[in-house]
């Protein structure tokens, strides 16, 4: 069950509706969470509070790439060395809103700082446990089994300049049981990832989720709870 942290009693301006957003996807891997997006939204047909306009990947053999081309969507392959061009890809592109998914490189400050609460990630643990540099991929789920902990999860939140530490938007845990492998482990979290993290973006999309001063807040007109799985209701820490 997904463990939304957003302080729903804050009171945020009615007008934060955004129905054009547009939204770059970094992805360095596979992109099956991209998947799940392109999915999400396509399945939201025309109540869809925004669409993917551009998927950006560090890596040129990235699947991510391939799934955006298939689906019709513009590609940029951004080689490490190139990251300053990140800034003037993503306004060429006319995005206003960024969803990291699997994207392994720092976001540029300047990114950080234009898209400051427009910018999420989803990490494969229950941050602040198993995050920060060097955690990505199988690294978290290895650090999970050698810890022996009996919960992990994935956790949605907003993007600041640190690896893994800007504000949680939303967790889901789900067990560690005492045969599994960093692979069962990584299975498991990964089929949550893909129910939580659409849903995720799409609020962010919507102007149900704000960033202010550091805290995740939420539009009473708009309920979060609108977005997650119908069948996996959240709670609130607020
Ligand atoms: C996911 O586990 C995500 O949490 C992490 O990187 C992985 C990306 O997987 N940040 P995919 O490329 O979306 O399949």
């Amino acid at each position: 069950m997904p463990r939304v942290t957003a302080d729903v009693t804050a009171n945020v301006p009615a007008d934060v509706t955004d129905p054009r957003a547009r939204l770059a996807v970094l992805a360095s891997g596979g992109g099956s969470n991209l998947q799940a997006i392109l999915d999400h939204f396509a399945a939201l047909g025309a109540s869809a509070p925004g669409a993917v306009v551009l998927v950006v990947s560090d890596r040129a053999a990235a699947g991510a790439l391939d799934r955006a081309r298939r689906a019709g969507i513009a590609t940029t392959h951004l080689p490490a060395r190139e990251n300053h061009r990140l800034l003037a890809c993503l306004e060429e592109a006319g995005v206003t809103h960024i969803a990291l998914a699997g994207y392994l490189r720092l976001v540029p400050s300047e990114v950080v700082a234009a898209f400051r609460g427009r910018l999420v990630n989803i990490h494969p643990a229950l941050l602040p446990a198993f995050g920060g540099p060097g955690m990505f991929g199988h690294h978290v789920h290895e650090a999970v089994i050698r810890a022996g902990v009996a919960t992990t999860g994935a956790t949605v939140h907003f993007v600041d300049e640190r690896y893994d530490e800007g504000a949680v938007i939303a967790q889901w845990a789900v067990p560690v049981h005492p045969t599994d492998d960093a692979e069962a482990v990584a299975a498991r979290v990964l089929a949550v990832e893909h129910r939580l993290y659409p849903r995720c973006v799409a609020a962010l999309c919507a102007g149900a989720l704000r960033l202010e001063a550091g805290r995740v807040v939420t539009a009473p007109s708009l309920p979060f709870e609108r977005f997650v799985p119908a069948d996996a209701p959240p709670s609130h820490s607020a």
